[in-house]
């Protein structure tokens, strides 16, 4: 019973989606650090802390396209802290499609 609680779990850790965001100065500067406050917030109001990893990173190379966010396998660019609320419920919220 034991292991089998260990191995849910462990499958539950492998599952946990991963968000990475710019905060090379460029993408910092126009808006990820607003951004970062907002991924956050959504974080925690929907109890996501512990299913979903938040990293900052280095500059991703594509400045021009900034400000960047990185969920899982896909790129989000021109992001902004209104966006990112559509973006964060599209990747996580319940909603179909
Ligand atoms: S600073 Fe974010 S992509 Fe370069």
């Amino acid at each position: 019973m034991i292991l089998l609680t260990l191995m849910k779990f462990s499958h539950m850790s492998l599952v946990r989606k991963e968000i990475k965001i710019c905060m090379g100065s460029s993408c910092f500067s126009r808006g990820n650090r607003h951004t970062l406050q907002a991924i956050q917030q959504y974080l925690t109001d929907h109890q996501l802390d512990r299913d979903v990893i938040l990293k900052g990173n280095h500059c991703f190379g594509e400045c021009s396209n900034g400000p960047v966010v990185k969920i899982g396998s896909r790129v989000y660019e021109e992001v902004t802290r209104v966006t990112i609320l559509e973006i964060l419920e599209k990747e996580f919220g319940n909603k179909p499609g």
